[in-house]
């Protein structure tokens, strides 16, 4: 439900000028027997068909016609095998009769965006990070794209060092029988794949030494299709406490579903280290600034920020509602979203105007509070600055996996409503913010997953939530500052990495 798939165009053909590569050495080592069996299904097991693979992910990347030549180069880099591969691990131990620490291949959409996306690179970073400060790192670190679409605007966004990263760890070399593989995408996306992308695992679940699953789901249960397929992983890895009970309460076997939660890097999202982003002030959807006496030189107005993807579970019809029942332009207040398509148009004005009118809000006397669309792309550099600017952030969703924004929001240091149910409980307390009440469960509407349950969040106790807020600083302020230090103490990338390898280690020795 969560992924965001991007819209590059494959071609089937070669681009012109595209130099004919030789087979490179096989990066994976298969049995021979499993070779036999497999040879005609997976890609990765004979070169010609993963050169095929990778053609067709480099046709994909020149028909996206705004990456620039070097960028190009580097894609090729990451998408290509041999000859810059090294493996860190052989040679400059001195210790070469040691055994080899476990490989652990971690397979993600990492050139799509969306949602498994950022959390797979901030466990790769925080790995990566992690084993860097070793003498004997525990393991060796390799990546794949895996589970979605390639989206090359995305990556040419992201930070240089996070594109040598991916390029470096690409070329680690492992055997698959020493190899720890983590499927972190959808069940769907998992080997054999319902849809088309590179399998994970690439050649089922013998060969690897071990193979975890890495997911998590919005609503009340998994189908059933999910949980068949969670079973046939040795370990599937949730980022909470909800999600271990929602998933052995659909049928995964509960020795298998581990609590594995996400981090935040709260070295990049520290309060301390930016100025706020100057956010539009001129031009809301709805409302007005005019006659506002609390907007003007010198005057502050009270921003609420809101991050999500526009579509019903993010419960931004409760949010709307809330906000402009309880404010009106005289309590110099804002409400800006940010927030992209999913599935619809971006016309985001006229659907907000139409869901007043819908909704029979009355317009107050002295007009509506003030609401502002930030439609246009943020560089994650610039995300800092964004939640700088606000006073508040607030999130009434129907169902959270994890809820992303919502702890970069609380590492920055602000004051956060978020609604009492499923991912966000893993986090969200009294002491650190504002868990916001659920009127009643309701049920998925439309769509695949429709029937399963889901929270409604209450309008009237958001109302009260974010009238409190504005009034009392105080509170808000001391809230906020635990926030950061929770995040600190239990999400920070040192933490996580420990956890995570913690895991390697012990699914790796079971299975040796
Ligand atoms: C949040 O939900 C938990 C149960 O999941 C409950 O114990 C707690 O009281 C709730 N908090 C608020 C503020 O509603």
């Amino acid at each position: 439900m969560d992924s965001e798939g991007s819209t590059s165009s494959r071609q089937p053909e070669q681009p012109a000028g595209t130099p004919q590569r030789k087979p490179s050495p096989l990066r994976f080592l298969v049995p021979a027997a499993l070779v036999l069996l497999l040879a005609v299904a997976v890609a990765v097991t004979s070169p010609s068909t993963r050169h095929n693979l990778r053609l067709s992910l480099r046709s994909s990347l020149f028909s996206h016609r705004l990456l620039s030549p070097g960028l190009r180069r580097q894609v090729l880099r990451l998408l290509s095998p041999a000859p810059w591969k090294r493996d860190r691990s052989v040679g400059g131990t001195g210790r070469p009769t040691s055994p080899r620490p476990p490989c652990v291949l971690w397979m993600a959409p990492f050139l799509s965006g969306g949602g498994y996306s950022s959390e797979a690179w901030s466990y790769i970073t925080a790995l990566d990070r992690s084993m860097g400060e070793e003498e004997d790192p525990p393991i060796r670190l390799a990546l794949e794209q895996h589970g979605d679409l390639e989206n090359w605007e995305f990556w040419e966004g992201l930070p240089e060092g996070d594109r040598e990263l991916a390029i470096r760890l690409h070329g680690t070399e492992c055997r698959l029988a020493e190899t720890v593989v983590v499927c972190h995408s959808e069940p769907g996306a998992w080997y054999p794949p319902l849809f088309e992308t590179l399998p994970c695992p690439l050649t089922g679940y013998a060969a690897p030494l071990a193979v975890v699953g890495r997911t998590m789901f919005e609503t009340d249960r998994l189908n059933p299709e999910h949980a068949r397929r969670c079973n046939r992983m040795d370990a599937v890895w949730v980022p909470t406490g909800f999600h271990v009970s929602t998933f052995v309460a659909s049928g995964v076997d509960p020795s298998k579903v581990v609590k594995v939660v996400q981090p935040v890097d709260v070295g990049f999202f520290d309060p301390s280290k930016y100025k706020p982003l100057a956010l539009p002030a001129e031009m809301p959807v709805l409302g007005s600034v005019l006659g506002n006496p609390n907007v003007g030189p010198g005057r502050k107005v009270f921003v609420f920020l809101s991050i999500f993807k526009w579509e019903r579970r993010k419960g931004w019809d409760v949010l709307l509602a809330s906000y402009l029942r309880e404010f009106t332009t005289a309590d110099g207040v804002a409400l800006y979203l940010l927030t992209n398509p999913y599935h619809t148009d971006k016309d985001f004005g006229n659907k907000i105007s139409k869901f007043a009118q819908d909704a029979k809000l009355e317009e107050p006397g002295d007009g509506w509070a003030p609401v502002y669309v930030i439609d246009s792309h943020i560089a994650q550099a610039d995300l800092p600055r964004l939640y700088k600017a606000a006073d508040a952030f607030v999130l009434p969703s129907r169902g959270e996996g994890w809820g992303r924004p919502v702890v970069e929001a609380m590492a920055m240091e602000l004051p956060v409503i978020v609604t009492n149910w499923s991912g966000p409980t893993e986090y969200l307390t009294e002491e650190n913010g504002y868990p916001l009440p659920v009127d009643r469960m309701s049920k998925v509407p439309e769509g695949p997953f429709k029937g399963h349950l889901w929270a409604e969040p209450s309008v009237e106790q958001l109302r009260a939530l974010m009238r409190r807020v504005v009034s009392n600083p105080e509170e808000a302020e001391r809230r906020a500052a635990r926030a950061r230090e929770d995040m600190i103490q239990r999400f920070s990338p040192a933490v996580v990495a420990r956890i995570v390898v913690d895991q390697i280690l012990k699914v790796s020795k079971a299975h040796q």
